[in-house]
């Protein structure tokens, strides 16, 4: 028999998992709307001329990893690999840029790189990230770094380091690169075989090698800070102050770079100890002119993303847990009659908004009670068939073992004043 598993490089996330999902994601829209971010939604799938122009046809992104097929018209369409060009185009299509003069957006969803899977690595994967379009203020910079923070401390992520760069803007950009191509053209050799490629086409990326040999030469090459621009020495500059009257930790590192093209000026990501080789667990920075090379009149803007598969592996290493969603009661009817009689019952109380199981099956009491045990609920309420006659259950509560017996009657606002009580207690 055929056997069916996943897709490489996709992961089913059962019902465990998904309640640190949901703990995430819930704590990540309190954190956006503590920063008036509004929620936008765009398609899976875009146009992939979008995303040609928007992240830069020699990444790796473009050049190996995109998930592109045509469709019955034979128009080229993609998967999209990331958020920030479909809120882009997004934006410009909705002539936003003409009606505020900043817009804060967050989206969420999954995203499709064809990666050599590995820890922390899929193919499938799911982001959740801030765009500011129309930001001109390198406040704006700091300010996405320290929502991303903000946010990681909620979910009780320690160790991470805030890494920052600059990488210039389209007037330094050529001189960086020329400073590297003459320190670099000596010594192709000691290089890779990818680099030795992005030695013509991107020149930049080859800082983000991690080859091993590789680094060891890189030791030796020369900072790109000091051939900023005298505006982007002055953005770099006010950005750091920013984070510093903020009081947010950071470290400068020269050769952070990023996988993307339309990034200028600032650059940053987040890195956690917990991860292994795939570390960093979010990433952003200022991508001043994506929305002119997507037609639109310049509008400065800056974002981030983040990995929900990382965030929640990092809680998994830390031994970070939460609580998961439980019914509050079972339903143990004993016989067909107290079947019915409960099955009224569990009707009432849901709509009185009381979660609950109920176990209809023809198993023992003890059977039942096992399945209470095992759901985690506070309460049973066991409806036997003689207790029918004088139309009463038995309430057990589930921690102490103490049973009551309580009337059908009563027990629909006896379980919601238990139930509102412990609603206050466990807010
Ligand atoms: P990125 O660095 O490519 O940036 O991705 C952001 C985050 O998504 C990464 O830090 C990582 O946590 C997660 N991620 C990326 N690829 C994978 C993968 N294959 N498997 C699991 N997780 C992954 C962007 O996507 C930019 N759009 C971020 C941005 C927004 N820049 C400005 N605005």
């Amino acid at each position: 028999m055929t056997k069916y598993t996943v897709p490489r490089g996709t992961r089913d996330i059962l019902p465990e998992e998904v309640a640190l999902w949901q703990f995430v994601e819930q704590k990540a829209r309190e954190i956006f709307d503590l920063y008036n971010f509004r929620e936008i939604r765009t398609p899976i799938f875009e146009h992939t001329e979008l995303f040609l122009r928007g992240i830069g046809e020699n990444t790796d992104i473009i050049s190996k990893e995109m998930y592109s097929f045509q469709d019955r018209k034979g128009r080229s369409l993609t998967l999209r690999p990331e958020g920030t060009a479909s809120v882009a185009r997004a934006y410009l299509e909705a002539g936003r840029g003409q009606r505020e003069p900043l817009s804060k957006l967050w989206y969420q969803g999954p995203m499709f790189r064809y990666e050599r899977p590995q820890a922390g690595r899929y193919r499938q994967f799911h982001q959740m990230g801030c765009e500011v379009l129309g930001a001109t203020s390198a406040y704006q910079d700091t300010e996405v770094i320290v929502l991303a923070q903000h946010f990681f401390e909620s979910i009780g992520l320690k160790d991470l380091e805030v890494h920052i760069n600059s990488v210039g803007c389209p007037t330094c950009r050529p001189v960086i690169k020329e400073r590297l191509k003459s320190f670099l053209g000596d010594n192709l050799d000691s290089l890779c075989a990818d680099c030795r490629k992005r030695f013509e086409a991107n020149p930049l990326r080859i800082l983000d090698c991690k080859n091993p040999q590789c680094n060891e030469f890189f030791v030796m090459l020369p900072d790109i800070s000091d051939v900023l621009c005298a505006e982007c020495k002055e953005h770099y500059h006010d950005v750091q102050n920013y984070l510093n009257i903020m009081r947010l930790k950071y470290k400068i590192k020269p050769r952070l770079v990023r996988g993307l093209d339309y990034y200028t000026k600032t650059v940053f990501e987040i890195i956690s100890a917990h991860l292994g080789a795939q570390n960093a667990v979010c990433g952003g920075g200022r991508y001043d002119n994506l929305i002119k090379e997507l037609g639109g009149t310049p509008s400065p803007a800056v974002g981030f993303a983040f990995g929900l598969e990382r965030a929640v592996l990092i809680m998994q290493n830390q031994k970070v847990s939460v609580r998961e969603h439980r019914p509050y009661l079972l339903l143990a009817p004993l016989g067909e009659n107290a079947g019915n009689r409960a099955a009224i019952l569990a009707n009432k109380l849901r709509r009185r908004n009381i979660p609950l199981e109920i176990d209809i099956s023809s198993r023992s009491l003890s059977a039942k009670l096992k399945t209470a045990d095992r759901l985690g609920v506070r309460y049973a309420y066991i409806l036997g068939e003689d207790e029918l006659v004088d139309k009463c259950g038995q309430l057990k509560d589930m921690q102490g073992g103490s049973q009551k017996k309580i009337s059908f009657e009563k027990i629909l606002e006896e379980i919601e004043n238990r139930y509102q009580k412990y609603r206050r207690e466990n807010k």
